[in-house]
């Protein structure tokens, strides 16, 4: 089939890689110019295991272009997947301004019977007023259809291809045929609904998520006050098939591009229809103040933080990512020097976008743990990445002066960091 992916992110590159390598003829289509050059270039804006390979040889064999020019994308184009971005708005609902503006663009340009299938994270009902706008130009006939997106930043192309489920919302045969044809190579179970649910079950499975990870940080903060381990008591409950043990795993809080914003945009839509999402409201609250947990627990531990040298490690919302959209880790950055304290941090990915995005931010950037630890007083753990969870702690007690470990994703074994010599702090245990 021919293909044009609107919006080259995370999630417009990597369908483009994955159904050109399917052996479909796709255009990727961006309105920013820095990076389709640099996507025309070989290079890959952004760092996500096994893209670079796939991109670079798509292009190699013709079957993968990048445009800045519709015109050159959608005329030939038989589906049409719209992947623009759809942040929070100033009330934490969901900026739809990038997915009108794409419908604006590719209105005039449709071939007759062409579907348009909205795969941004969009509330429901919004396919009403993408129709509006393109039925205002059209001449042509096309469908619209809904195939929303469950991927995860740094396993990207792996779930792309191997997801638990591919959800295809249509409200017409044609777009669902022609949709279940496109996607027959990747695996999981379909789930074909009407376009409005497949909006929903987006928001829902992601509001799920995260009232998971918001339920094991309020077990956690339980499990301090009684002094109870939260991994044990976690591992106890998710064993439990009926709860499963994926996302039950204490930190400073959920951050990213994803969770946030959609779980903000569903408290939003919800209140439009004077819906109450308790649930959702309060995994919400809970994540706001996470991070500030686990500051009041170094506080409580060593006293002030002002004028301390803080080592912090990690700056991508996770681990296996560069992205740092809603990172907790620069949320805790920024409550440390509000508390005056003096920051050294290393990420091994994600260090160039904070210098990049929060010029003004003051930390003092290392090449490695090993300098961030050598400079500081404390150390905090503020992403999962691996290197973290291997931690050396020999060379730690060798290289540095640091007396407390604060685990803020309890990712280190608390026996060993204590037979290391160190205090280990976690988040309920
Ligand atoms: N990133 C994820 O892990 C993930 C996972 C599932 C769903 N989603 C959803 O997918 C959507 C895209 O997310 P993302 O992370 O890929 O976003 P992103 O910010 O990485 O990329 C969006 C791209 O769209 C481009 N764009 C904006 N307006 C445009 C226009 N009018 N025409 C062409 N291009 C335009 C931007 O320049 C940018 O390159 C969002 O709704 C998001 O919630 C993201």
């Amino acid at each position: 089939m021919k293909l044009a992916i609107i919006g080259t992110g995370y999630v417009g590159l990597v369908t483009s890689a994955v159904f050109a390598d399917f052996g479909n003829q796709v255009v990727g289509v961006d309105i920013d110019a820095q990076k389709i050059k640099t996507l025309k270039s070989g290079q890959t804006p952004f760092y996500e295991p096994g893209l670079s390979d796939l991109l670079i040889r798509n292009q190699k064999t013709g079957r993968l272009e990048f445009t800045t020019d519709y015109a050159k994308a959608i005329p030939d184009a038989d589906v049409i997947f719209i992947c623009v971005g759809t942040p929070s708005d100033n009330q934490g609902r969901a900026n739809l301004e990038y997915v009108f503006a794409a419908a604006r663009s590719l209105a005039p340009l449709l071939k007759n019977n062409a579907v348009v299938v909205i795969k941004s994270t969009v509330p429901p009902g919004t396919h009403l007023k993408v129709k509006q706008i393109i039925d205002k130009v059209s001449k042509n006939h096309y469908f619209l259809a809904s195939t929303p997106e469950f991927l995860r930043e740094g396993s990207a192309i792996e779930d792309t291809l191997h997801p638990d489920r591919v959800v295809i919302g249509a409200d017409d045969r044609f777009a669902r045929e022609t949709l279940l044809d496109l996607h027959r190579p990747i695996n999981g179970k379909r789930i074909l609904t009407d376009i409005i649910s497949a909006q929903l079950i987006k928001y829902a499975a992601n509001a799920f998520l995260a009232s998971k990870i918001s339920f094991a940080n309020e077990v956690a903060r339980l499990c301090d006050a009684y002094s109870a381990d939260v991994m044990r008591v976690m591992e106890g409950i998710g064993e439990d098939k009926r709860i499963g043990k994926a996302f039950l795993h204490p930190g400073i809080g959920y951050g990213g591009s994803c969770f946030p914003k959609d779980v903000k945009a569903v408290l939003a839509f919800g209140r439009e229809k004077q819906v109450n999402l308790n649930v959702i409201k309060g995994a919400h609250l809970t994540n706001q103040t996470q991070v500030d947990y686990l500051i009041n627990k170094i506080k409580a531990t060593i006293g002030s933080l002002k004028k301390v040298r803080v080592g912090v490690l990690g700056l991508a919302f996770k681990g296996n990512t560069d992205d740092i959209r809603e990172s907790r880790a620069l949320i805790l950055i920024e409550k440390l020097i509000a508390e005056k304290a003096l920051v050294h941090a290393y990420d091994p990915m994600a260090a160039d976008n904070v210098k990049k995005f929060y010029p003004n931010l003051d930390i003092n950037y290392h090449p490695s743990w090993q300098e961030v630890a050598n400079q500081s007083q404390i150390l905090i753990i503020a992403t999962d990445w691996n290197e973290f969870k291997e931690l050396d702690l020999k060379q730690l007690s060798r290289i540095s002066k640091i007396r407390y470990i604060f685990d803020g994703r309890n990712i280190l074994n608390p026996d060993k960091v204590k037979q290391a010599g160190f205090e280990y702090v976690g988040i309920g245990r």
